[in-house]
Order: C-alpha cells, then structure tokens, then sequence
C-alpha cells in the first residue's frame, strides 16, 4: 500500500455545470468524496492523506466563491472534527493562514490540538498552499537557523523546514478533474512520486476509484534512478524473513 497519498481534488465546478448548477453546489458535494476518500484510507491502513484544498492562486476566483469555500471551509471543521478524533484521525493544515478570518485560523488550531496525539490516519488538507511558497519559507527558516554558521547545506536540512516535514513523502499523487498538471501543488515533495490522472470530477471520486489508482500504483516500477535490472537483484538478496517477523507476517495474512 502507498503510505501517503496526495490529491488534487478538481473538477468540482464542471461536476456542478454538467447538472445546470452552480460551481458552488459542486464545492458542497465534494465534501462528499473528503469523507469517503478518509474512510477508504483508514480501512485500507493508508497512513497519510493529504488534500488540496485551496492553492494560493484561487483566492483569484470570484469573491463569491472564495467566500463560499471558506464558509464550508468552517462548516466542514465544526461539522466533522469530531468524528474524526473518535476515528483516530491527526488533522493538520498547511498553507499560508495570515490571510484567513481569524475564526477559520482558531477552529484550525483547535482541530489540530484535539486530534494531535491520534496515529491511525493524518488528514492534511492544504488550504492557500502553493508549493513555491512552502520552498521559499523553508529557504527562509533555514538561512535564520543557520544565520552564520556557513557550511555544506544538504537536501535534508532544507526538507526539515518544509510545511509537511511530518510525513513521508507521497508515494501516489491522484488528480482528478482530467487536467495533467501539478499546478503549483507539492513541488519539492513530488520528485519520486508515481503521478496518476482521471477524468473522473472530484465529487464523482470514490473508494473504487482510489482502488483503480492504488492498482495503477502496484504495477509502476519505482525505481528512483537505478536500472530494472539492479532492483531484482536487490530484492533477490533480501534474506528471507524468519523467527517473530515471519509469524508476524503469516498473522497478517491470515487476517
Ligand atoms: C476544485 O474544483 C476545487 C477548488 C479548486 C477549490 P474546481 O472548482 O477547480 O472545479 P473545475 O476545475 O472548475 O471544474
Ligand atoms: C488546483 O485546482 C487547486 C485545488 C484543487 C485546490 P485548480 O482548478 O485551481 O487548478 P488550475 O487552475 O486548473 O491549474
Ligand atoms: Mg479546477
């Protein structure tokens, strides 16, 4: 199983043009999707889901609409909170809050302590993210941490000032909404990520839609950088599991 996936959530407006109605009916129903994509994720032991939400390049659609977005935005923390905590779930956001209404940045903030000490599943929704924006302040961080100190800068020490540095990079990036763009989404954390596009609108995504992503998953090669060849021979020279990890593995299957 991937251990993080990451989506693109689109396609919400079409979703609500194709039934003569506006964008924002769409918005609504994708919330639909949030839910059911959480529960395929736990029930599947996926350990790290991560939404986009908002870029920081749509606070340019209609007033109306931003507006609208962030009211759900509410809603759905006021509504969903909860439950999530009762299902084990770690809920986090990342993204540039200055510009929100204060009450969406303290409802953000109580979400966040209340779930912060559950394991099963982190939920990260990126709400006026944009992958720029995330490499430039991690670019920040780091000068003001190493303010003076001078010596060879490593891919590590920037990630660790990265807005997710929490959680393993994604494993599988969907984007729904038919659209074959990052669109300013993970930039840096997407390097090795297997990326996977539908046509299908994000409010028409569901559990068995994730498991025909998930499948495409298993039939890529990862192979960061290396040669087909050195990666049977790697798995070749694995030595095979004995003692507790064996008993431990036969448990699973039998389960
Ligand atoms: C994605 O759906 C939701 C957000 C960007 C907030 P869209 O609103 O982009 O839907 P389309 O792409 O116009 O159909
Ligand atoms: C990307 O969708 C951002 C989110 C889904 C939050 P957009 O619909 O804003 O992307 P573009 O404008 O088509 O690239
Ligand atoms: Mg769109």
């Amino acid at each position: 199983m991937p251990q993080h996936v990451a989506i693109i959530m689109d396609g919400n407006g079409r979703w609500a043009k194709k039934r003569f109605m506006p964008r924002i009916a769409g918005h609504k129903r994708g919330v639909e999707s949030v839910r059911a994509m959480v529960k395929a994720c736990i029930q599947r032991d996926i350990p790290y889901l991560t939404l986009f939400a908002f870029s920081s390049e749509n606070w340019r659609r209609p007033e109306e609409e931003v507006s609208f977005l962030m009211n759900l935005f509410i809603r759905a923390l006021e509504d969903e909170v909860v439950k999530l905590d009762r299902n084990g779930v770690c809920f986090r956001v990342v993204g540039d809050l200055t510009h929100f209404e204060p009450k969406l940045v303290e409802l953000i903030a109580r979400a966040e302590r209340l779930t912060a000490g559950n394991k099963r599943l982190t939920l990260t929704v990126a709400a006026n993210y944009g992958g720029r924006w995330d490499i430039m302040r991690a670019v920040q961080r780091l000068l003001a941490a190493q303010a003076g100190q001078g010596g060879e800068l490593t891919e590590a020490d920037l990630a660790k000032h990265l807005a997710m540095a929490y959680a393993p990079e994604p494993d599988l990036f969907i984007r729904t909404g038919g659209e074959q763009r990052v669109s300013n989404f993970l930039l840096w954390q997407l390097a090795y990520t297997e990326l996977y596009f539908t046509d299908l609108l994000w409010p028409d995504f569901n559990a068995a839609a994730l498991d025909a992503a998930i499948a495409s998953y298993h039939n890529r090669e990862r192979r960061f950088g290396r040669t087909s060849e050195q990666l049977r021979e790697e798995c070749a020279a694995q030595p095979p599991l004995t003692g507790a990890a064996a008993a431990l593995e036969d448990q699973q299957q039998d389960a």
